[in-house]
């Protein structure tokens, strides 16, 4: 493994083995036992685009790695002035020992995987958020005791986050349905990757636009923002086409007892779910939202350690 641009890159037992790293460092970390794995080791985090979790969790995490991070806004550097991709993976590669970023296109991310010569993790594209997905299997596993066999509905715009949870649950054996409007499903190239993946792994992948019959027999939904960043102008076209999409009471009522609640974050409260539903016991949003932090670590220890 040598970046993590998306999740079907990985292989079964690599994906397998970030889970149980992560584990196992927030294990060690919550025990109060320090595992300075990247002791003297750098990251770059270029951001094109905002971000709470991600920024923060990086940080803390190559903190308590025992290494340094560095945050670079595009907006300050010289990439947001026309510099090109090529170069940019040149020059960082010359001081850091890895590279998180966040942007638009994901072939950016997979360019500056191709002409730097250190390791890059994709922190978000218009197309992939694998940090988020390998985030959202911990907490499930965690909350349920296991992956394989269960089914998670997504229920919403299929974009970035739904692509990666798809690729996740087809690489951890886990039934996978998405609901989304007409005009929003997720892409059919992404799909079909899911749906080979998930033959070897013996679990199904269904797409729908209807939203009960995703969360049917569903032991998790999630959902997420339906105005993604860069799509602002969009807001009030997607507000009136998303709308019988929202994951409320009556949506969840067709699940599994016991089913939990995941959203990636930030949620909007009253429009992708209402807020009985996000403040609900059964939502874990904020056990995954920790999680970012201790996959990501186990990301950076194997891949820059
Ligand atoms: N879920 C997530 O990636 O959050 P941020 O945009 O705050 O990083
Ligand atoms: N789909 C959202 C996720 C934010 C973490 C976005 O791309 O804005």
């Amino acid at each position: 493994m040598k970046h993590l641009l998306k999740i079907s890159d990985l292989t079964t037992d690599e994906f397998e083995g970030l889970l149980k790293l992560a584990q196992k460092l927030k294990a060690e970390i919550k025990a109060g036992v320090e595992h300075h794995l990247l002791k003297g080791k750098s990251l770059g985090m270029i951001f094109s685009k905002s971000s709470t979790r991600t920024r923060v969790s990086f940080e803390v995490g190559m903190y308590q790695l025992g290494g340094k991070s560095l945050f670079l806004s595009s907006s300050d550097i010289q990439l947001g002035r026309g510099e090109t991709v090529y170069d940019t993976a040149k020059v960082l590669s010359r001081y850091l020992d890895g590279i998180m970023i966040r942007t638009f296109l994901q072939s950016d991310v997979e360019d500056l995987a191709k002409y730097g010569s250190i390791p890059v993790i994709n922190g978000l594209t218009d197309d992939h958020h694998p940090c988020q997905a390998l985030a959202d299997l911990f907490a499930i596993y965690e909350h349920k005791g296991k992956l394989k066999g269960l089914k998670l509905a997504y229920v919403g715009d299929g974009n970035n986050v739904a692509h990666s949870l798809m690729e996740a649950c087809a690489k951890a054996g886990v039934d996978f349905a998405v609901a989304s409007p007409k005009g929003y499903s997720c892409r059919e190239d992404i799909v079909e990757g899911a749906i080979q993946q998930a033959k070897k792994t013996g679990c199904k992948i269904v797409v729908t636009e209807d939203p009960v019959e995703a969360v049917s027999g569903a032991d998790a939904i999630y959902t997420d923002t339906w105005v993604s960043m860069g799509q602002e102008s969009e807001k009030q076209e997607r507000i009136k086409v998303f709308m019988p999409y929202q994951v409320n009471k009556k949506l969840y009522s067709h699940a599994n007892d016991g089913a939990i609640f995941l959203h990636c974050l930030p949620a909007y409260r009253g429009y992708e779910m209402t807020e009985d539903i996000i403040d609900a016991p059964f939502s874990v949003v904020f056990d995954e939202a920790e999680n970012r932090l201790h996959v990501q670590k186990a990301v950076m220890a194997t891949l820059m350690g």
